[in-house]
């Protein structure tokens, strides 16, 4: 157990980092070196290592995310680290080494299996936890006698290491409680005028925190997911627990404390997860969404690659593609940071599965939201119509005036709004006449082209209505009874003959216009009042 001594020294400190609200007093230069990987400078790298052995601040690039070094044997050093993140000073650090060897001097019994993780995992993304030596003050153990050990791959980091005599302790580079830097520029958001120097090592290849295990157990415990998984565990050493409830990071407590207390990633804004299969997801974030533009906000849209053309309202990002979840992983908190620049109150974000690194991703994703949820079935149900289709002979007046129309409504739920012909031999532009009319009512179709019915547009949620009784009937003895399938007509009971103007003259078509115009209002007011009802 740590000697009485290291609060009250830690309390001292504090009082000279921090003013009286708590807030860390600005008072360094931070300097900003940049720095290749392939192509090490070392004087930068001597420069920073003599800061770290005179116990400052060095924040350095690892494979997984920005770290903020101090000399993991200087107590001082590390009570500076805490100072500098705003972080509890119980919460444990991270060790980091550059040989093997080292681990000897700053870890006791040493259980077997860890030559053989060592040999597979270092460097790399592993954080293995042993009994800590007696050379590894309190204060950097956050007063535990265990030690949190890793050795990284980034070779910026194995030359800060070795330059500042073998032992950094490094928590990531973030202002407790806000995402992991994967950039320099996110360690200089939170910590510029805080830190000594910040090595500037370009973005980073893994984007999420090392996996952790702790090795004072048996068998080995997960503490937190990371990119190296239990089943690659398992693979060599059999069986290994996960602990599901200390999956934190920037606990308020030491870890293994009962009763702990989590801090998160979070965005400013609040950010809720969808739940669903995916199409549902896609539904419910576009409901949602629309649903927000509709009160005069932007909500924020957490989306991939592949489902991104179908974001229409909001502020999207893309986090990745789902055919390669280390593309997601990557983009994580840089994604989260961003959103901070905008003016959005919610983020709705898809899921991803939770196997391989998608447990990681969604330990992160979790903890970002405060486990805020919300289930993609129950908003979808809501929505009883989702497709509007109105259909006519050849798609080029009738149908898709009435569309264009009620496009123009604001309507109290997001359709998607379209016609199609009965006999479309090729695709044709809009009727002329028809357009000018249109366009006289500071509406356009010139970008409409006529497009066969099919089978495709007879969904459960598609409300397909037609200009005229036969096209119904066509549909129905052609595709069976059970779609929504009406005369525009018999849906707003209203039974104004829409006239047909082929062949007319221009003023037929402004006659068939307003009898439209009437009737599409009907329906707007129909379709909102089907909201009310199921609300
Ligand atoms: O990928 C990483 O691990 C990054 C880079 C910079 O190496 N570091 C990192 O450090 O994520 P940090 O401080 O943000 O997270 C360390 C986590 C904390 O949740 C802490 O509670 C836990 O490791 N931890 C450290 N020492 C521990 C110990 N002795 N027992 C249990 N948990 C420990
Ligand atoms: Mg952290």
């Amino acid at each position: 157990m740590p000697p009485d001594g290291w609060r009250n020294k830690r309390m001292r400190i504090k009082e000279f980092f921090f003013d009286r609200n708590n807030d860390i007093i600005k008072f360094m230069k931070t300097k900003i070196r940049k720095i290749d990987k392939n192509q090490i400078d070392e004087t930068i790298i001597q420069e920073a290592g003599e800061i770290l052995k005179e116990g400052g601040l060095v924040a350095f690039p690892t494979e997984t995310v920005y770290g903020l070094g101090a000399d993991a044997l200087k107590e001082q050093a590390a009570l500076k680290t805490y100072a500098a993140k705003g972080r509890p000073s119980d919460n444990p650090l991270i060790v980091h080494i550059a040989e093997y060897e080292d681990l000897k001097r700053i870890a006791v019994n040493i259980p077997a299996e860890t030559d053989i993780l060592a040999a597979h995992f270092w460097p790399g993304p592993l954080t293995m936890i042993f009994e800590k030596s007696p050379s590894v003050p309190y204060g950097t153990t956050g007063g535990l006698d265990t030690v949190a050990v890793r050795m990284p791959s980034d070779p910026v980091a194995q030359a800060l290491i070795r330059a500042a005599g073998g032992f950094v302790s490094a928590p990531s580079a973030n202002t407790s409680g806000r995402p992991s830097p994967t950039t320099a520029e996110h360690v200089a958001e939170d910590l510029d005028g805080k830190i000594d120097m910040i090595l500037d090592g370009g973005a980073v290849d893994i984007g999420l925190e090392s996996t952790i295990l702790d090795m004072t157990v048996t068998p080995p415990m997960i503490l937190r997911p990371g990119a190296i998984t239990a089943e690659m565990f398992e693979e060599l050493i059999g069986e290994v627990s996960v602990d599901e409830t200390l999956l934190g990071d920037e606990s308020e407590k030491a870890p293994k404390a009962p009763g702990m207390k989590y801090r998160h990633y979070a965005p400013k804004a609040k950010l809720l997860i969808v739940e669903g299969d995916l199409r549902e997801e896609i539904l419910a974030i576009r409901q949602l969404s629309y649903a927000a533009y509709r009160e005069g906000r932007q909500a924020g849209i957490i989306a991939t690659a592949e489902t991104l053309p179908f974001y229409k309202y909001g502020i999207v990002k893309n986090i990745g593609t789902r055919e390669n979840e280390k593309t997601i992983a990557r983009n994580l908190y840089r994604v989260l940071r961003e959103f901070d620049e905008e003016d959005v109150e919610t983020i709705y974000s898809e899921s991803f599965a939770v196997q391989g690194m998608g447990k990681a991703i969604m330990n992160r994703l979790e903890k970002a939201a405060g486990h805020l949820r919300i289930s993609a079935a129950a908003v979808v149900k809501r929505q009883k119509y989702r497709r509007i289709t109105f259909v006519g002979k050849t798609d080029c007046a009738r149908a898709p005036m009435a569309a264009e129309i009620l496009r123009h409504y604001d309507l109290k739920q997001e359709y998607v709004v379209d016609s199609r012909g009965l006999v479309v031999l090729f695709p044709e532009p809009v009727n002329q006449k028809a357009e000018a009319i249109m366009k006289s009512a500071q509406m356009t179709l010139a970008d409409h082209v006529s497009r066969q019915f099919d089978a495709e547009n007879l969904q459960d949620d598609a409300l397909i209505l037609t200009i005229d009784e036969n096209q119904k009937n066509k549909i129905l003895s052609e595709y069976g009874r059970e779609y929504n399938v009406y005369t525009l007509n018999e849906f707003v009971e209203d039974d104004t003959e829409i006239p047909d103007p082929y062949g007319k003259p221009l003023t037929a078509y402004g006659e068939c216009f307003e009898v439209l115009r009437g009737l599409v209002g009907r329906l707007a007011d129909k379709l909102d009042s089907l909201v009310e009802e199921e609300e």
